[in-house]
């Protein structure tokens, strides 16, 4: 086969398969930054997307040597992939990067996480292997998040005439949270990285605590030739605009607008069901704004989509019930014949998803932490008339949007309340003119420049 020049090496790639009953396969491509950023440099270029088998269909399709041109998932087993990812990667450093431990009790690194550790370590080690085959002679390689957090130092020793790049998605650690991993541990997930020519995060304070920790836990002696970059991944915005206006997005307004009920307000959430989130304390603050402003019944409705995400783990499901429960019980606290104070989709869509953002009123985005949070950024966007956005001051998007945004502390859940009534308080000239200028930020950088920019800093 011919060896690719542009290589981009993530968990979960841009095409994933199902099969049915009668064992026929069937293919669903995905979104996100990544997807469009690659489609701009067109398959002409020799990009190749190496990405790994997530679930059965995925395994068959790999297995029948079904796939797609320009994409090579890897077959791991899937005990192996069981332990790496869900073990690993979204339990121990998805926890460590977005702080969610509670600490008296998590974590506890014993025999079971070193046995999980291993399996890490082979399921980087696969990934090594196949960028090394797949590469040509000095192409560039660009390494996604956390769960290929090992693969650069591998690949380098592997490859040392590769241009290698690692980009994390997800915040980084400040040291003295950090350093709960084990010490070894500590210094071969930064030491993967560092075998990179360029580390890079979405914001500066990421790639500070990065720093911050390759000091505390390597030394300041420590050689290391990384150049450390920032590339604040923006909204995509003409593929938004089109999207948002196609036939079925105009149906989920009409059927939404229906829940939500003639000349009220919607206070719109949009996430995956994902602890870093903050689903509940936004719900919380819903439930107090009702309480202390009743002005505000039967005018207002929390639209909360709040998809299913890895739902092989216990706490991700508990988190998802409790999401449930609570909103039940403010609909049968506070709920009357004509209203349903909240309105909550489970169910992944992503045409809802857009037509949500153009009805929204106020956007509230409050996340624990968070890498960079897209939908603070795709909301002003789309949105048909203006929305006030609520936003947490740890959220990425923070640093680019946060003087247009009503900022919150997200364990705050009074002040949220009052970030709400402010928000659905604001002026419609005000929030249109402030809608404008998020906008205007959020699509500073989109995915595909974002992509090229990563690209040309590793040929600087
Ligand atoms: C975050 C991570 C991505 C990940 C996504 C969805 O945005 O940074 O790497 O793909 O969550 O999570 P999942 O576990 O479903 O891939």
């Amino acid at each position: 086969s011919t060896q690719a020049q542009i290589l981009v090496a993530s968990n979960r790639g841009p095409i994933s398969y199902t099969l049915d009953e009668k064992g026929t396969l069937k293919a669903k491509r995905g979104g996100g930054g990544l997807v469009s950023g690659l489609s701009a440099i067109g398959p002409e270029a020799g990009a190749l997307w190496v990405c790994s088998a997530l679930g059965d269909g995925d395994r068959e399709a790999v297995r029948r040597g079904v796939g797609e041109e320009g994409v090579r998932m890897l077959d791991i087993p899937a005990d192996v992939h069981e332990d790496a990812y869900n073990g690993i990667a979204n339990s121990v450093l998805w926890f460590v990067s977005h702080m969610l431990y509670q600490t008296p009790l998590e974590p506890a690194f014993d025999a079971e996480f070193r046995r999980q550790w291993a399996s890490f370590e082979t399921y980087n080690r696969a990934f090594a292997d196949a960028l090394a085959e797949e590469a040509a002679q000095g192409a560039a390689v660009l390494v996604q998040d956390y769960h290929l957090t090992l693969v650069p130092r591998m690949l380098r020793e592997l490859r040392p005439d590769l241009r290698i790049g690692h980009f994390s998605h997800t915040p980084w650690a400040p040291p003295e949270y950090f350093r709960m991993l084990p010490d070894d541990i500590a210094a071969q997930l930064l030491g993967g990285i560092l075998g990179a020519d360029r580390a890079a995060f979405l914001t500066q304070r990421w790639a500070d605590a990065f720093t911050d920790c390759c000091h505390a836990v390597l030394g300041p002696g420590i050689p290391s030739g990384t150049r450390i970059g920032v590339h604040g991944l923006g909204a995509d915005a003409d593929f938004l605009r089109k999207r948002s206006h196609e036939a079925d997005v105009n149906e989920r307004i009409v059927a939404l607008r229906e829940q939500i009920g003639a000349g009220r307000k919607a206070i719109v959430r949009v996430d995956r069901t994902e602890l870093s989130k903050n689903i509940v304390r936004g719900l919380l603050a819903y439930r107090q704004l009702l309480e202390d402003q009743p002005s505000w019944r039967e005018r207002v409705v929390h639209v909360a989509l709040a998809y299913p995400s890895r739902q092989d783990l216990a706490v991700y499901r508990d988190y998802m019930a409790e999401v449930q429960r609570l909103a039940d019980e403010i609909n049968s606290q506070y709920g009357t014949p004509g209203w349903t104070p909240v309105v909550l989709h489970l169910k992944d869509d992503f045409a809802r998803s857009l037509a949500a953002y153009r009805l929204a009123d106020v956007a509230l985005v409050n996340p624990i932490r968070d890498g960079m949070n897209l939908v603070a950024k795709e909301v002003p966007v789309v949105s048909d008339e203006g929305c006030a956005l609520v936003l947490s001051r740890e959220a990425g998007a923070y640093e680019e949007l946060g003087e247009d945004a009503i900022v919150v502390n997200p364990y705050d859940v009074s002040g949220t309340a009052r970030a709400l009534h402010e928000a659905l308080s604001m002026p419609l000239d005000e929030r249109a003119e402030r809608t404008k200028r998020l906008a205007g930020a959020a699509t500073a950088l989109p995915p595909a420049q974002w992509f090229l920019d990563q690209l040309r800093a590793l040929d600087a």
